[in-house]
């Protein structure tokens, strides 16, 4: 069961994604050489907080903080810590919630910490573009497995692979709704898309094709080679003019400042 939000519940659930991207755009900018991953995370929470909002993550399934921040060759759901320093030219994941009113926000970007590689830039490139491709197939009428086959095909044209074993998801008044998004996949498959829907697709990017490892933490996904991985997510609502990004293409804002 695919929950539809009436206007009402899509007037809220937009001004959480506004919020959302407020904050992370933020947080992406503090992303620099020295900072620690703990640092950030204080941050989220403060401002989370601070807007009347709650952290999502935090306490689901037992995460224990407010951002996941995952570095280079870490896919997601790495855990912050004071520990652990930003160097120059790590490629840094911030994914973030939080809930508000009822209803959650969700979204993710990439960010590179000072002069960006040739190889990271590549990669940047092709997932930025493969959540293009994702948000594009996003209309009335297509199916749910459009969005995978979008990913998948633009990953492969650039000489990546998608992560197979995490997914997009609809989102509301829980986190993680109805469909699940897959980030691979032939086309014409799925659940049909319909006014009302409200979609996180996330595409995973990395560098080789091996299965996806988790660290002892029980939580911070890495790719099976040792390749970088990239990763952006943006909220969008079906709608009959087409997809509405709720996050308002924040990748591609911080993308387009930083390079
Ligand atoms: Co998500």
């Amino acid at each position: 069961m695919i929950a539809l939000k009436t206007e009402r519940e899509l007037e809220i659930v937009a001004e959480n994604a506004r919020l959302l991207r407020e904050i992370l755009v933020e947080l992406a900018a503090g992303v620099e050489p020295g900072v620690t991953t703990g640092e950030l995370d204080r941050l989220a929470e403060r401002w989370i907080r601070a807007a009347g909002a709650a952290p999502a993550f935090k306490g689901y399934q037992g995460y224990p903080a407010t951002l996941c921040i995952s570095l280079n060759e870490e896919i997601v759901h790495g855990i912050p810590s004071d520990r652990r320093v930003i160097k120059e030219g790590d490629l840094v994941s911030l994914d973030l919630g939080l809930r508000r009113a009822g209803y959650y926000a969700d979204a993710a970007v990439t960010v590179v910490a000072g002069k960006i590689s040739p190889e990271a830039r590549a990669l940047m490139e092709a997932t930025l573009s493969a959540l293009r491709a994702a948000i594009a197939a996003i209309k009335i009428g297509a199916h749910v497995s459009d969005l995978s086959y979008a990913i998948e095909s633009t990953a492969q044209r650039f000489g990546f692979y998608p992560v197979r074993e995490f997914v997009g998801h609809g989102i509301g008044r829980a986190l993680h709704e109805d469909p699940q998004i897959p980030n691979f996949g032939p086309p014409g498959f799925g659940p049909i898309l319909r006014e009302g829907m409200v979609l996180c697709p996330e595409p995973m990017i990395k560098g080789d094709p091996l299965p996806v490892r988790i660290l002892p933490d029980g939580w911070t996904a890495v790719t099976g080679g040792g390749s970088l991985a990239a990763h952006f997510e943006e909220m969008v609502a079906v709608t009959p003019e087409g997809p509405w990004v709720l996050t308002d293409w924040i990748g591609e804002e911080i993308w387009a400042k930083r390079n």
